[in-house]
């Protein structure tokens, strides 16, 4: 049976109380805190860095999955490994040598993930798929909060989910932009395992009741 993995984005949270929302989100029921990091040149905004990253550390029990959307990304992947990162995931095409950056983050004793926005392909997987442990699918254009699910990215994640089966490795599958109550089933059955949602839980005010009723698509 898969185990499901629900990854609120801190993206939404009040920036004002980082501390706290994390804990909030986890007491909540999030199994990991997805922590997006814009550079605005990579993408157009721009949120925080390692150092956000390490003083949320302590208040994190759960893994924390750091998104890099920046180029370049070797110094600032390790630099979040540092800072306590469990899983760091990056754009392909940000990085100039993109199994060199895998290798990188795999080195720093982080799980490493590399994140395919809506118009680009999975080729790059063929050569590089024995060192990923996440691809994380974009269900949306990186750079903001609360925009709407493109269609097209779940059968890209049927593709993906494929490609692992194909592996037979132990590779996260997480979808990333849009997730909602509503349509986080359609992503389970395209094969996700693990689902980013920023607005759809920050936005509301009781956590858990999102999160719980998430599961209960899921169940
Ligand atoms: C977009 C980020 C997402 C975003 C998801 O660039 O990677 O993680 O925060 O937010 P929602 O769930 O609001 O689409
Ligand atoms: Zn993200």
């Amino acid at each position: 049976m898969t185990t499901y993995r629900i990854a609120p984005s801190i993206l939404s949270a009040d920036f004002a109380r980082l501390g706290e929302e994390v804990r909030d989100v986890i007491a909540a029921g999030a199994d990991w805190i997805h922590f997006d990091v814009m550079d605005n040149h990579y993408v157009p905004n721009l949120t925080f860095g390692p150092m956000v990253c390490q003083a949320l550390r302590k208040h994190s029990t759960v893994p924390i999955d750091v998104h890099l959307m920046v180029q370049p990304v070797d110094a600032l992947a390790s630099a979040f490994a540092k800072a306590g990162a469990d899983l760091v995931s990056f754009h392909p095409d940000a990085s100039q040598h993109v199994d060199r950056s895998l290798q990188l983050i795999k080195a720093e004793g982080c799980q490493a993930g590399l994140v395919f926005n809506p118009a680009q392909p999975l080729d790059v997987l063929e050569w590089v798929l024995d060192k990923v442990d996440l691809i994380l699918i974009m269900s949306v254009n990186p750079g903001f909060g609360g925009q709407s699910f493109i269609d097209s990215a779940l059968r890209k994640t049927e593709r993906a989910r494929r490609l692992i089966e194909a592996s037979g490795r132990d590779i996260r599958l997480e979808v990333d932009g849009g997730i909602k109550v509503d349509n986080i089933r359609r992503v389970a059955d395209a094969g996700a395992d693990t689902f980013v949602a920023g607005s759809a839980i920050f936005g509301h005010p009781d956590y858990k009741a999102v999160i719980d009723a998430m599961r209960r698509q899921l169940a």
